[in-house]
């Protein structure tokens, strides 16, 4: 019997109020269940609204840093579970455990951040241009915070948006990718397992179209902070507006890594592996274009390909493999249909492109590692987010050319560039249009504590990670004490003449 997991609405474990269920399976081998989950609707959305409202009258007069002290705890205990986390989350997703260990790091330091930062989330006092006044700007908790986010990263993101809320005193509904319920689930029971007051977080699974919209439109959530496609964010900004909301957009990415010919090719060979097929390649920060200049690029795509031929596919939990499935059947047809598109459109292929044969592998939801050459910047696979382990790999004859390819795209999340040459480096710094810039190293590779975001339709000009989080999960409060006793009007007193 699969494991049934519930909802957490309003301090108990629920089940959907329709009773409907989805199954979660795992992608490098479809025939283990990984359990039974909630299918929810708007009903249970609801309950969890009602839920984090009245638990809010609480939660928001608990002093910052006690809320801080519960967050350390919750990252505490995520040490202690680190590896049980990244086990489950490899059987749930598919990554290989190295990097589902660094998928809960990425929680773990973003828990501690946000500890000490109930002993900071600074104001500002300013002079009043009055005397015997005094300003001052504090911050203040918004409100009900619905949470909805991916499956790539099931721990690291969920912690990225859930911890500075709940740090700025607001309560959540949480409706986590129902590819990875059971991430999820653990991170819920990890915050109230630490001492978070019951009704502060409400978890609700099921569909994106389901849940995550109402959540999106309903009248009493007061902010939300989604992660996923651009096509999906865009109808979240427009369910939003209804309600004027604030919203907080993480969305697509088309990133480059561009390689000069004075580059340590080794090197760059190394980032561009880690960059572009970590992950299956689907990680909104994934390598997916390769911009090689001219002098470099049949030497360079000679030591690409027989690198990626090398890859090993498999299971994410045995040793020594080095890339896992595609997260589902749907994701794998997606990656098969940019194949046949790049073939279609002149691209030549030369390495991957298929789904793999092997009896094993043939148990998932399995791609080969897939680089295409001769791309040109107007093909659709060097223009579209794809979500898996394909690279299109471009020429270029000069940096400033290099960074026009690079910039040449709706989206602008990552970007690399690899240079021996610094003048080269700042001028790419300075010509990039990316909310993250690498030099020397590989477009993938956040730290918790930087701002984490993007320019043009990557998002909506939010950012997530270190202090720039707090912007989101906080309102400004604007103060003015008066203690002249008297009546005193700015802009007329000092200047009446
Ligand atoms: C994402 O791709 O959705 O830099 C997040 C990285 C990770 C975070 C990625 N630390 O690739």
């Amino acid at each position: 019997m699969a494991k049934k997991f519930r909802n957490f609405i309003d301090g108990k474990w629920v089940d959907a109020a329709s009773g409907k269920t989805f199954e979660n399976r795992n992608p490098a081998d479809w025939s283990k269940v990984v359990g039974t989950f909630p299918r929810s609707g708007s009903e249970d959305v609801d309950s969890a609204v009602r839920a984090a409202r009245t638990a809010f009258d609480q939660w928001r007069l608990i002093p910052a840093p006690k809320r801080g002290d519960l967050l350390r705890k919750v990252g505490d205990i995520m040490v202690a579970k680190k590896e049980e986390l990244a086990r489950q989350m490899t059987r749930e997703m598919g990554k290989v455990l190295a990097e589902t260990r660094g998928d809960v790091q990425e929680g773990i330091d973003t828990a501690y951040y946000a500890a000490s930062e109930g002993r900071r989330l600074f104001g500002h006092t300013v002079p009043s241009e009055l005397s015997n006044k005094f300003n001052m700007a504090i911050r203040v908790p918004i409100g009900v915070a619905g949470i909805v986010t991916p499956w790539n990263f099931p721990m690291a993101i969920p912690t990225w948006k859930i911890f500075p809320a709940l740090l700025c005193g607001n309560t959540i509904v949480f409706k986590p990718a129902s590819d990875t319920p059971a991430t999820a689930t653990s991170l819920v029971e990890i915050l109230l397992e630490a001492g978070i007051p019951d009704r502060v977080v409400n978890l609700v699974h099921g569909g994106g179209g389901e849940v995550g919209m109402a959540i999106v439109g309903h009248p009493d959530v007061d902010l939300v902070s989604f992660t996923g496609s651009t096509a999906v964010g865009k109808k979240i900004s427009e369910v939003a507006s209804n309600t004027l909301k604030r919203v907080s957009l993480e969305l697509g990415g088309k990133n480059a890594q561009l390689v000069m010919d004075d580059a340590d090719l080794d090197l760059a060979l190394e980032g561009v592996l880690w960059g572009a097929f970590g992950t299956t390649g689907q990680r909104c920060t994934a390598t997916s274009r390769l911009i090689l200049h001219e002098k470099i690029f049949d030497k360079f795509l000679e030591m690409l390909v027989n690198r990626v031929a090398k890859l090993k596919l498999g299971d994410g939990l045995q040793k020594g493999v080095d890339v896992g499935p595609c997260v589902n059947e749907g994701q794998q047809k997606i990656v098969q249909s940019y194949v046949e598109i790049g073939l279609e459109q002149g691209a030549k292929l030369v390495a991957g492109g298929s789904i793999p044969k092997g009896k094993l592998l043939k148990k998932g939801w399995f791609f080969e590692p897939t680089v295409f050459s001769e791309v040109k910047p107007d093909h659709r696979i060097a223009r579209e987010e794809i979500f898996g382990p394909v690279l299109s790999v471009i020429r270029t004859r000069s940096l400033d050319e290099g960074v026009r390819i690079l910039n040449d795209t709706v989206y602008g999340l990552s970007s690399s560039v690899y240079t021996r040459d610094v003048n080269q480096a700042f001028r790419a710094v300075r010509d990039i249009q990316a909310g993250i810039t690498y030099i020397n190293a590989p477009t993938i590779g956040a730290e918790a504590h930087m701002p984490f975001g993007g320019v043009k339709q990557t998002g909506n000009g939010h950012r997530e990670g270190g202090w720039t989080v707090y912007d989101f999960f906080s309102e400004w409060k604007t103060i003015y004490i008066d203690y002249s006793g008297g009546l005193q009007r700015a802009q007329i007193d000092n200047y009446d003449r």
